[in-house]
C-alpha cells in the first residue's frame, strides 16, 4: 500500500508530498455524471458496490495518494429521524428542521450498524480494492446543526445563530446529540477499515472566536478525545477559519485543515510540528497552466519542505473543473515536491 499520505498525517518525512482533493469524486467527472443519470446521490450511497466504484474513479484516473469514501455529511441524518432531500443545484433540504428544544429531544439515537450498514459495507469492499489509504468522514456538529436548524444551505446562518444565542441549553443538547452520533459513526468507519478520518466543519468559520469557544469547542474536544483511541489519524477541517486556527487546533485533530484564505506558512509557523492539509485555491484549476503551476509552487514554497504536509485544495473541487487540470495538479505536486534520492 502507498502509505505516503498516512506518513505525512503522522508528521513523518515522505519522498514526495502526498495529494488528494476534497470532493474528488463527483460532478466534474463525466463518468460520475453518467452514473448519476441512473441514480440519485442517496441511491448511490445505499448501494455499496456503486459507492465503491465512484470512490475509485478519481484514484484510477488521476493517481491521488488517498481516496475519500463517497457519501455525504447528511448520510447519517436519516437514521436520526430527519426527513431530507438533496436538491439539484442547492444541496441538502431538511423537511423537519429543528425549531425548538422539543425538536432536539426527538432526535433518535444513531447506530452505524442499524442506520448506515451500506457505508460500512462500502468501506469493506474498498479495502479489498484500494492501494492507497481510505479516508472516512463525517460532518462536525456545528456544520450539521447549521443544516438542521436552517433547513438547508445558508448564506448568513441567521437561524442557527439565533437558536444558539436564544436557546443555549437546547443548543448544547443538540450539539451533544450530534457529537455522540458522529463518535459512533466515525468509530464504526474506522472499525470497518477506514485508514484515516476527516471531520468537516465547513461552515464553522462564520462564527467569532468567542462564540466558537462558548458554543462549539467543548463538543469538538470531546469528539476528538473519543476518536483518539481509534488508532487512525483524524483531520480537522474548516473554511475561513484563520481567526479560529488556534482554537480549532486546541480542540483536537492530528492534522489541521488550512483553507485557501489562510496562508499556509502562517498556519505552520503557529502550529509548530502539527501536520497540516491544504490549501490550493480550487479556482486555480480553471486557470491557464502557468498560473496553476505558480499556485502549486506557492503552496509548496509556503510549506518550505517541512514534514507533515498533505497537499489539498483549500476547499472542495468546484463543479465544472476540467478533469485535465486535476490530473496536472496531482502530477505537478508529485514532481515538484520530490526529494532527490
Ligand atoms: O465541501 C465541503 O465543505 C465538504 C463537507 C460537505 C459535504 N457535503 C461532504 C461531501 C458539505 C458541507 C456537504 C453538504 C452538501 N451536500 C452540499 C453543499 C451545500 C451547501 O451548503 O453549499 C451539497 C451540494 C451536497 C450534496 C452532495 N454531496 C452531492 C450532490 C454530492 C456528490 C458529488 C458532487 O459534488 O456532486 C455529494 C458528495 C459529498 N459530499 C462527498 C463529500 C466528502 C463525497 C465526494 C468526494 O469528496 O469525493
Amino acid at each position: 500500500m502507498n502509505d505516503t499520505f498516512l506518513r505525512a498525517a503522522r508528521g513523518q518525512p515522505t519522498p514526495y508530498t502526498p495529494v488528494w482533493m476534497m470532493r474528488q469524486a463527483g460532478r466534474y467527472q463525466p463518468e460520475y455524471r453518467k452514473i448519476r443519470e441512473r441514480y440519485t446521490l442517496p441511491e448511490i450511497v445505499r448501494q455499496p458496490e456503486v459507492t465503491a466504484e465512484v470512490t475509485l474513479l478519481p484514484i484510477r484516473q488521476f493517481g491521488m495518494d488517498a481516496a475519500i469514501l463517497f457519501a455525504d455529511i447528511t448520510t447519517p441524518l436519516y437514521g436520526m429521524g430527519f426527513d431530507l432531500d438533496i436538491v439539484e443545484g442547492r444541496g441538502p433540504v431538511i423537511h423537519n428542521p429543528i425549531e425548538s428544544a422539543d425538536d432536539v429531544r426527538r432526535i433518535h439515537l444513531f447506530s452505524a450498524e442499524a442506520h448506515t450498514p451500506f457505508v460500512l459495507e462500502a468501506i469493506r469492499i474498498l479495502k479489498g480494492e484500494l492501494e492507497v489509504p481510505l479516508i472516512g468522514f463525517a460532518g462536525a456538529p456545528f456544520t450539521l446543526a447549521s443544516y438542521l436548524v436552517e433547513g438547508g444551505p445558508s448564506r448568513n446562518f441567521v437561524r442557527v445563530k439565533s437558536f444558539m444565542y436564544a436557546e443555549e441549553e437546547a443548543w448544547h443538547l443538540l450539539m451533544k446529540a450530534l457529537t455522540d452520533a458522529m463518535i459512533e459513526y466515525l468509530s464504526a468507519q474506522a472499525r470497518a477499515g477506514a485508514d484515516a478520518l476527516q471531520v468537516f466543519d465547513s461552515w464553522v468559520g462564520r462564527l467569532t472566536r468567542y462564540d466558537y469557544e462558548r458554543f462549539v469547542a467543548p463538543h469538538m474536544e470531546r469528539l476528538f478525545q473519543r476518536l483518539s483511541g481509534l488508532g487512525v489519524p483524524v483531520i480537522h477541517f474548516g473554511t475561513q477559519t484563520m481567526h479560529l486556527l488556534a482554537s480549532m487546533a486546541a480542540a483536537g485533530g492530528d492534522v489541521i485543515g488550512v483553507d485557501t484564505t489562510t496562508p499556509l506558512d502562517w498556519a505552520r509557523d503557529r502550529l509548530g510540528s502539527r501536520p497540516v492539509q491544504g490549501n490550493l485555491d480550487p479556482t486555480l484549476l480553471f486557470a491557464p497552466d502557468a498560473a496553476l503551476e505558480r499556485g502549486i509552487e506557492a503552496v509548496l514554497t509556503a510549506n518550505a519542505g517541512r514534514p507533515g504536509h498533505i497537499f489539498n485544495l483549500g476547499h472542495g473541487i468546484l463543479p465544472g473543473t476540467p478533469p485535465d487540470a486535476v490530473r496536472k495538479t496531482v502530477d505537478w505536486v508529485h514532481e515538484k515536491s520530490e526529494v532527490p534520492a
